[in-house]
């Protein structure tokens, strides 16, 4: 690291202020945060103006049914429409909507007259599959065009798409496709990763083989693997897509009809359904998009690394990006296949101009060495982002001088799921960047940081939970088939406002920083994965008779997920007793929850109630000293853990 770097970081409130240059050609003005605090509803009115409505609404916001928010009360659109045929009608039809590189090397280049053209074929092959406006449709995918040819086709039959990311198991996708009630399915043979290919087909079939309200499964061929097939129920997407007419006379949906479920894991062993709608999610993703990554269309080259399993790849990648007819790239596979370079090669082969990835990624590039990103003409970025977790003050200047030689501003941007689009982040050409920061609110959003008993804090350092404040177009409206789970869990803790999970400080310039989830949720390599989830999977394993799982710091993935175990009687600790627990939670919810971790342990602590004390258990795995130990109904039980530790412990 150079000596300015290390200078930096030494002066941890070095502000990075926006360049002349590129506030002059800044798509965000200052003006905008003092227009939508005078006039929140005529800001969220122009924002929606934006895009192209078949009927206009007749009210901005209807809150009379708190906290279920209507947005654009009456209004009518299409958003394939507002994505794809609006540009072409505009006379963009050759613009490339999408660089597609696959994992072996294979590309493809696809115009908005053609994104445009395999859309509507899409949607009349599904609708010639009997799916119907209303109708939920599981979508679980490798990061291929038809991905997002696919979503963007539900949308514009006004079919409820919901996306599993392609790493979930048979067995989540399973509980996925029956808590909404999928009655289609459209996937792959499988897709390409560290250079070979993996089965999808076969985990569809595992999980849908007892689900008789399944009546399709439609299939890609992408890797040409066999696969197996039921004739009555599965159909090739080239069979039933590929031959079907370019021509799709689309309808217009009322703004309030629900657009995609996303599920994401809370505090339980379940997964919440997150109901995002039509035009208040579009609105939202679209004024983001435009004004953080301060899109140009017609020049910029923009490549969000997220894949469409989670919220980053449906409202930077399917839905915010295509709403501005952006040139973007997408990418299937790895970044060490076939060597460590591949992301900058990419970079450099299309003249990528904005990257938004996250800071896990960043970490292991930096691990890696900068003779990577160093055999590689970068200099097309101009704009770099972040989102998944906060970014450590080192790795966002490795960021920015490395990658951005030292020219780009950085957009570390707070968002969830369940908030459709980016809440915090600075605005680039507008706001000062402070490594580690995610800055301030956008316009048009408010945010506050209360104590245990709800009191504001204000710019003074002190943490506490962060709210927001003011209901926005891209509120999740939501939890699938449980409104009662979502009151509870988003707007119970302080009366009237959001509670987000996450604990916040404000420094006193007013700059926000994020200090991790508050719950029982996980945050590894970015993704959310909740302590209860893992502990189900792994007692439900026969040999197992209790869990407690905790996220213990990880330098490369933020955290990791170690378990404390203990066996039933009966059950034998060994040498394969780890892999083989740690196989079962792949097998029950996916690879990106196995364990960092697992400990065979005689005893977990336990307060006099029968609560598990995570928080010493997070101690151990972060080998700290013990924190107090007073509350626990027998002290002795954490010398039993760390005696038996050191003869138990298992990693790979
Ligand atoms: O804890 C916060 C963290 O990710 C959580 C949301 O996860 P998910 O719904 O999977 O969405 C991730 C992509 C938007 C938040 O509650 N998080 C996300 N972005 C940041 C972040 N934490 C700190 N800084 C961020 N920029």
């Amino acid at each position: 690291m150079s000596d300015e770097a290390l200078e930096i970081l030494a002066t941890e409130t070095r502000l990075f202020p926006p360049s002349r240059e590129f506030a002059n050609q800044a798509n965000a003005k200052k003006e905008l945060y003092e227009q939508a605090q005078n006039n929140p509803l005529e800001f969220w009115d122009e924002q929606a103006d934006r895009l192209q409505w078949d009927t206009r609404w007749q009210q901005t916001l209807d809150w009379s049914d708190a906290p279920v928010s209507k947005w654009f009360v009456g209004g009518k659109l299409n958003v394939a429409v507002n994505c794809v045929d609006r540009h072409v009608e505009n006379g963009n039809g050759d613009r490339i909507a999408f660089y597609f590189e696959g994992e072996p090397g294979d590309s493809e280049t696809i115009t908005y007259q053609q994104l445009k053209d395999r859309v509507c074929q899409a949607a009349n092959g599904l609708t010639q599959l009997g799916i119907k406006s209303g109708d939920r449709v599981a979508i679980y995918m490798p990061m291929i065009p038809q991905a997002v040819i696919a979503m963007l086709a539900c949308a514009r039959i006004g079919a409820t798409h919901s996306v599993v990311f392609g790493g979930f198991s048979a067995e989540a996708l399973r509980s996925r496709i029956e808590d909404a009630n999928a009655t289609h399915v459209i996937t792959s043979d499988g897709g390409f990763r560290k250079g070979s290919a993996f089965a999808l087909k076969s985990a569809v079939d595992e999980a849908v083989k007892d689900l008789a309200f399944v009546q399709k499964v439609l299939v890609v061929k992408r890797t040409a693997q066999e696969v197996s097939w039921d004739a009555k129920r599965d159909v090739w997407w080239d069979e039933v897509v590929d031959t079907q007419s370019t021509a799709h006379n689309p309808e217009f949906f009322d703004a309030e009809h629900p657009l995609f479920i996303l599920y994401t894991s809370g505090t339980t062993g379940k997964p919440k359904g997150i109901l995002h709608t039509t035009g208040g999610y579009l609105t939202q993703v679209s004024y983001t998009h435009n004004v953080v990554f301060d899109i140009k269309p017609a020049t910029d080259i923009y490549w969000c690394t997220a894949d469409v399993g989670w919220i980053t790849g449906h409202s930077y990648v399917a839905y915010g990006p295509t709403s501005n007819g952006a040139t973007q790239v997408i990418y299937e596979g790895t970044p060490d296949t076939p060597h460590k370079a591949r992301w900058w090669e990419i970079v450099e082969k299309y003249g990528v101009t904005i990257l938004y990835t996250a800071p896990t990624a960043i970490r292991t590039f930096m691990k890696w060495g900068d003779e990577f990103p160093a055999a590689h003409n970068l200099s097309s970025l101009r704009l770099l982002g972040s989102v998944g977790e906060s970014i450590n003050p080192e790795a966002w200047i490795w960021y920015r001088e490395t990658i951005g030689a030292g020219k780009c501003p950085i957009v570390d941007t707070w968002w969830q799921t369940e908030t459709g689009g980016i809440m915090i982040s600075p605005l680039p050409g507008v706001t000062d960047c402070k490594p580690g920061s995610a800055m301030r609110p956008l316009p048009g959003i408010s945010a506050e940081i209360l104590n245990e008993s709800g009191e504001v804090l204000s710019h003074n350092g002190h943490a506490g939970y962060l709210s927001l404040t003011k209901p926005w177009p891209g509120m999740l409206r939501g939890i699938w088939g449980d409104m009662e789970r979502f009151r509870e869990n988003y707007w119970s803790k302080f009366e009237g406002k959001y509670f987000a999970g996450d604990g916040a400080k404000w420094d006193t310039d007013g700059a926000i920083w994020l200090l991790g989830r508050v719950d029982d949720v996980m945050n590894v390599s970015g993704h959310r994965i909740s302590t209860t989830e893992v502990e189900s999977a792994l007692v439900s394993h026969p040999m197992v008779a209790e869990a407690a799982v905790v996220g213990a710091n990880d330098e490369m993935t933020g955290q990791g997920i170690v378990a404390f175990v203990i066996l039933r009687a009966g059950s034998v600790d060994g040498p394969d007793v780890a892999k083989t627990l740690r196989d079962h939670v792949a097998k029950e919810i996916g690879a990106i929850a196995k364990p960092r971790q697992i400990m065979i342990v005689p005893e977990l602590p336990k307060t006099r109630s029968g609560k598990i004390m995570r928080r010493l258990l997070r101690d151990v795995a972060e080998n700290r000293t013990l924190g107090d130990v007073t509350t626990l109904a027998d002290s002795a039980v954490m010398n039993l853990i760390s005696a038996g530790l050191s003869a138990t412990t298992t990693e790979d």
